[in-house]
């Protein structure tokens, strides 16, 4: 066996995460009767049959197949219909006479009937509502986990192609960051660039509340500020040069995003400049196997209970042009193009 080295430490870590992702997935499809309906069907099945069939939210039921064929449990073929890959079934047990734990006990003898259950997850599959807030402090804490080293990626990857944004932020300037949760990265800012003021908004309580603490700690109370709201609920005119919103642009939910993006445009001086890190998210059906989409796909795949839909490049630049901004510009960073970082003119 050869040495470990910190890459193949992080490959195995990575490809943990990744089988548990899947298995994930699979489960979900036993227990709501997917796996089972597509099992009994030569041909495969649309998502629109496959949700008639077995009376589920059909939203979620393309994120499933899409995320399914994305772990390669699925192909597709030019009509659109979502069938197991050989062997599946077997390997999978779907052919024995005797259900899965947790599937349906009909599969095999008519329509597949979804396991019952009261959890958010059985009653957002059933009816596209899980009924519950994503501000809750668990999962205020969470996301701060997850996010806690953003300013690395700025640091090591963006700033390096961005010399210009890098610039404009040591000269000193009028920072907006939309969807700050708890103030991470404008802290990360504030310490580096001194001449220049930040402003965090995010609808999160936690997230704000931790901000506010961390920002009086570190004495950063004369250059740095959070309020507690929406993007979509910002009154600011014509006052910042630069916007954020990192990670956030695909959180923010369908029914505000354009109205959030519309607060920001108006947040900004005339030639401030919007920028946007995020994951990037596939428009085309093959592109689901793309690596550089994975993380674009697994995230939709969890958070599509919160009622959060990624939306692929053509859309968000669509979205930009409609709030009014112009000369939008992006490249790829992290390790595999993972993420995109796009900027746009007011
Ligand atoms: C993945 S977190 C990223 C947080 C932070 N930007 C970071 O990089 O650590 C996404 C953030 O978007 C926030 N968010 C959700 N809806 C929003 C909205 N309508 N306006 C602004 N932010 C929103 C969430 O509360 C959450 O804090």
């Amino acid at each position: 066996m050869s040495e470990p080295t910190i890459l193949s430490q992080i490959a195995k870590i990575r490809n943990f995460e990744k089988g548990h992702r899947a298995s994930q997935v699979i489960n979900t499809g036993f227990r709501f009767g997917i796996l089972a309906a597509l099992a009994d069907s030569l041909e495969g099945l649309t998502v629109p049959e496959l949700a008639l069939k077995l009376m589920l939210y059909e939203p979620f039921l393309r994120v499933w197949c899409q995320t399914a064929y994305h772990f390669e449990i699925l192909d597709c073929d030019q009509q659109g219909r979502f069938k197991l890959q050989d062997y599946l079934d077997e390997v999978l047990g779907l052919t024995l006479p005797f259900p899965h734990p947790g599937q349906s006990t009909e599969s095999h003898l008519g329509r597949p009937q979804p396991n019952e259950g009261d959890d958010p997850l059985s009653r957002y599959i059933r009816t596209g509502h899980a009924g519950y807030s994503p501000n809750i402090p668990e999962m205020s804490l969470e996301r701060c986990r997850a996010t806690k080293s953003i300013f690395t990626i700025f640091q090591a990857m963006i700033f390096p192609l961005q010399k210009d944004l890098e610039n404009r932020l040591a000269e000193g300037c009028d920072y907006l960051d939309i969807g700050c949760g708890s103030g991470q990265l404008v802290m990360d800012f504030a310490k580096r660039f001194k001449k220049s003021t930040f402003t965090g908004v995010d609808p999160d309580p936690y997230g704000i509340e931790q901000a506010e603490q961390g920002i009086i700690e570190l004495g950063l109370d004369n250059r740095v500020a959070v309020a507690n709201m929406g993007g979509e609920e910002m009154d600011f005119t014509d006052k910042f040069d630069l916007a954020g919103m990192v990670l956030t642009l695909h959180e923010i939910l369908p029914d505000v995003r354009l109205a959030a993006l519309c607060k920001t445009f108006q947040a900004l001086k005339k030639g401030g400049c919007l920028l946007i890190l995020d994951y990037p998210y596939p428009g085309r059906l093959e592109d689901f196997r793309n690596p550089r989409f994975e993380y674009g796909i697994v995230e939709q795949y969890f958070e599509a209970m919160g009622g959060i839909v990624h939306i692929p490049r053509e859309e968000q630049d669509h979205l930009l042009f409609e709030a009014g901004f112009t000369s939008i510009e992006s490249i790829t960073v992290a390790e595999g193009g993972m993420m995109d970082f796009l900027t746009a003119r007011k």
